[in-house]
């Protein structure tokens, strides 16, 4: 039995904003089926403390004292099956519309950093394994043994960082380093911390952390090279043999079409007629012709440069010319949200946008589409294919980082894979990987059908990584 204490900035059931909240909300409840003790801290940010606050315990409050910050910080406690989470509370910087994209973010970040570790003293809990995700927490490894490293309870502490996204790095002035983190400007002058002319909170991650790992072996390989390594290859590459890739899981309860409260009609790889009532039931609340027969072919997905959007943006008018409806939910950049409400006018009832975050909506798509676009630039791991596989909708993939790990390609006459791919990003080959797919669906039901069992079928859970991370740790404790 490992003592894990999981330090995230976003995590379900309480929040989130991407995948980052889906693998810390479902993680530690398979880690502790296999045995192991999981707690996990988060900010309170705004949105957890209006739905969560009353029901949850105060643990302990405390002052901090670090470089220019003098405050306080209070900490909560809830249990959310099983796993302990404690939420540290501050007003000013956690009680706020947003997560992030905030001036002070670094500062907030390094606020909450210090939070946690030092709650771990008032709290008498010193795990065995810290397990920091993303930048936000990036500089955990580094505190803890340059900070509180005199202290032997936080010196034996071992470090696991995972990289879900390497493209957000947590770059501040390098003054920060002392003003906020507390730690000597000799980190930044001696070029260990240097980082774009500041400092780097993934840097740090990566360089104090015993183990890093990334979200799937693919990605974990294509960091290591200038195309998808951010600038970071060469910091990655030193720590080379500390570096795995394991790829996520979803929680296969929450997400199951057997039991999801949510949809039009419950359905199973055994009975898939009931995935048709979803469709109609998804058209109509969208506003798309009903129609049972027709080729519907989703997205949900935050609308950023990396998930590919403008791929589809581009080519939107030979799109809608094969048969087929599209409908998008997704939030993200301005631009691809205001040329998405513009393809929903000029295609009405054949395409169709929701802007905004709605998981409810994404349940009822992920159940009544045929096909899930995900024509990422990179992709460290991806969890809505995942989603789309376990609700027999194929998912259509660039082969990249997670999504090549993933997704087993067509092959329409063995009856083989579990989606469809392609290589190159550029939207002539989306584009011919979707006529294939389209003609798939109308001409080779029996393929087409064969491919959704498979998709089905496919183990998503965490079982097997949740394994992979348990070794992980153990070599840590070493
Ligand atoms: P990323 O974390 O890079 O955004 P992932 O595929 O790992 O990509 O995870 C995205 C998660 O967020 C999935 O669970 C997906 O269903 C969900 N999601 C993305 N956009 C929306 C949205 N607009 N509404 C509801 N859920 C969304
Ligand atoms: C990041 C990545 C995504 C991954 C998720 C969870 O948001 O963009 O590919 O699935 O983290 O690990």
């Amino acid at each position: 039995m490992t003592r894990i204490c999981f330090v995230a900035s976003e995590s379900l059931p309480f929040i989130k904003s991407g995948g980052l909240a889906d693998v810390v909300g479902s993680l530690p409840q398979e880690l502790l089926k296999k045995g192991h003790e999981v707690r996990v801290f988060l900010p309170m940010y705004q949105k957890v403390a209006l739905k969560y606050r009353e029901q949850m315990e105060r643990k302990t409050g405390f002052q901090i004292h670090v470089g220019t910050i003098h405050t306080y910080a209070t900490i909560f406690e809830y249990v959310h099956q099983g796993v302990t989470f404690n939420f540290v509370e501050h007003a000013g910087y956690f009680e706020r519309e947003g997560l992030y994209g905030y001036p002070d973010d670094g500062e907030r970040f390094s606020y909450f950093s210090h939070a946690v570790l030092m709650s771990f003293g008032f709290l008498n809990y010193f795990p065995d394994v810290v397990h920091s995700h993303d930048w936000h927490t990036g500089m955990i490894p580094v505190l803890c043994s340059q900070y509180y490293g005199h202290d032997e309870r936080y010196k034996r502490i071992r470090h696991v960082y995972t990289i879900h996204n390497l493209a957000y790095q947590g770059n501040f002035p390098g003054d920060m380093l002392q003003s906020c983190l507390g730690l000597p400007m000799a980190l930044l002058h001696d070029g260990t911390l240097h980082f774009n002319d500041g400092i780097s909170f993934m840097k740090a991650g990566i360089l104090y952390a015993n183990k890093i790992t990334t979200v799937s072996p693919s990605y974990a390989q294509e960091i290591l090279t200038p195309q998808y390594g951010e600038k970071m290859e060469d910091v990655l590459r030193f720590r080379r043999p500390d570096l795995v890739g394991i790829v996520n899981g979803i929680d296969v309860d929450a997400w199951d079409p057997q039991t999801d409260e949510t949809l039009a009609e419950k359905y199973s790889v055994k009975k898939l007629t009931g995935k048709v009532k979803n469709k109609l039931a998804v058209q109509k609340e969208l506003g798309l012709r009903e129609a049972k027969d027709v080729f519907l072919v989703a997205m949900v997905s935050r609308l950023t440069w990396q998930k590919g959007v403008h791929l589809i943006i581009e080519r939107m008018a030979d799109i809608m010319g094969l048969d087929l409806q599209l409908m998008v939910l997704g939030s993200g950049e301005h631009h691809m949200e205001s040329q998405l409400k513009y393809m929903e006018e000029k295609y009405r009832q054949r395409m169709v946008f929701y802007g905004g975050y709605n998981e409810e909506l994404a349940h009822r798509i992920y159940a009544g589409a045929d096909l899930l676009l995900m024509p990422s630039l990179f992709e460290p791991c991806g969890i809505s294919q995942l989603i789309a596989m376990r609700y027999g909708t194929l998912p259509l993939v660039r082969e990249t980082g997670g999504l090549k790990d993933t997704v087993t390609p067509a092959n329409l006459e063995t009856f083989d894979g579990t989606g469809f791919s392609f290589a190159q990003f550029n939207s002539d080959d989306l584009y011919h990987v979707l006529r294939i797919a389209t003609f798939a669906y109308y001409q080779k039901p029996a393929a087409f059908k064969h491919l959704m069992i498979n998709a089905m079928n496919r183990d998503v859970s965490w079982k097997k990584s949740a394994d992979e991370y348990a070794k992980v740790y153990e070599e840590c404790l070493k």
